[in-house]
């Protein structure tokens, strides 16, 4: 049971690397009688706050599960209309993420999406990527497992070209070879809706983040709930296997 926020936000630790399972927009559109469609339409007006706060607390790496590769099970319909809304934000979003300096990077599986959202990431990708406010990582056919076997393929592909000696792979090496290369481990993770597991999200990647479970519904997710999850983050000691605490995994 997480406490309401008793203490002044200015004294809430900030994640460097925030992390969101962005769960519970079909529930919320049950719940009004809606299609599930509006609950995607209304979870992606949420991402675009949660885009807002994290610059507003100044948070410098937030990652968003947009749509894993498991979810390519649902219904076709329901993948179209997720897939519209997606080419719809970075028709949209692309110009005001990049004046708010915002750096644009998309992990997952490509190879599955339209070649024209293709065509918008790698756009969006290069126009952003000397912004330094804020990486949105946006995670997309994404799943964690076939990330680190497609990373244990190229590194044995490496071996094989002599590129890589075998004595030579270690957690580094392993890490600069993930989709999220380069980024740093996510200091805290919220999942909302309630559901508590990782849905195949970051397993290497979250090995010693804060977990936040929060029962709201990820198109009601706004800037009180952004704070609750601070307000907890701001509770928790972390260790990493030692005696003393730290508050950034220095990985
Ligand atoms: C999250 O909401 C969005 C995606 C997985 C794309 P859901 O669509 O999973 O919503 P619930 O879990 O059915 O409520
Ligand atoms: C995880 O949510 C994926 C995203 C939020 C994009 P799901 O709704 O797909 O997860 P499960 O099926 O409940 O585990
Ligand atoms: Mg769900």
């Amino acid at each position: 049971m997480i406490s309401e926020p008793l203490i002044e936000n200015d004294n809430l630790d900030i994640p460097f690397h925030l992390a969101i399972i962005m769960d519970g927009n079909g529930r919320w559109a049950k719940s009004k009688g809606y299609p599930r469609v509006a609950g995607h339409r209304k979870g992606a007006e949420a991402a675009r706050l949660a885009v807002e706060n994290s610059i507003k607390y100044g948070v410098r790496y937030l990652t968003l599960y947009s749509f894993s590769s498991e979810n390519w099970r649902r219904p076709v319909d329901e993948v179209n209309d997720i897939m519209g809304l997606l080419r719809e934000y970075l028709l949209n979003q692309m110009n005001e993420l990049h004046s708010s300096g915002v750096r644009l990077r998309v992990i997952g599986e490509r190879d599955n999406l339209a070649s024209d959202i293709n065509l918008l990431i790698e756009e969006g990708e290069m126009s952003t990527k000397s912004n330094t406010t804020l990486e949105l990582v946006i995670a997309l056919s994404y799943g964690s497992r076939s990330e680190i076997v497609n990373a244990t393929k190229r590194i044995l592909n490496n071996v094989d070209l002599g590129v890589v000696k075998p004595r030579e792979i270690n957690e580094i090496l392993f890490e600069s070879y993930l989709d999220t290369a380069g980024i740093p481990n996510p200091d805290l993770l919220i999942r909302t809706s309630g559901e508590k597991r990782l849905s195949n999200f970051l397993l290497w990647q979250l090995a010693y983040t804060e977990l936040v479970f929060l029962d709201v519904l990820w198109p009601d997710f706004g800037e009180p709930d952004f704070i609750k999850a601070l307000f907890e983050f701001t509770q928790r000691e972390r260790r990493f296997g030692s005696i003393n605490s730290n508050k950034i995994d220095k990985n």
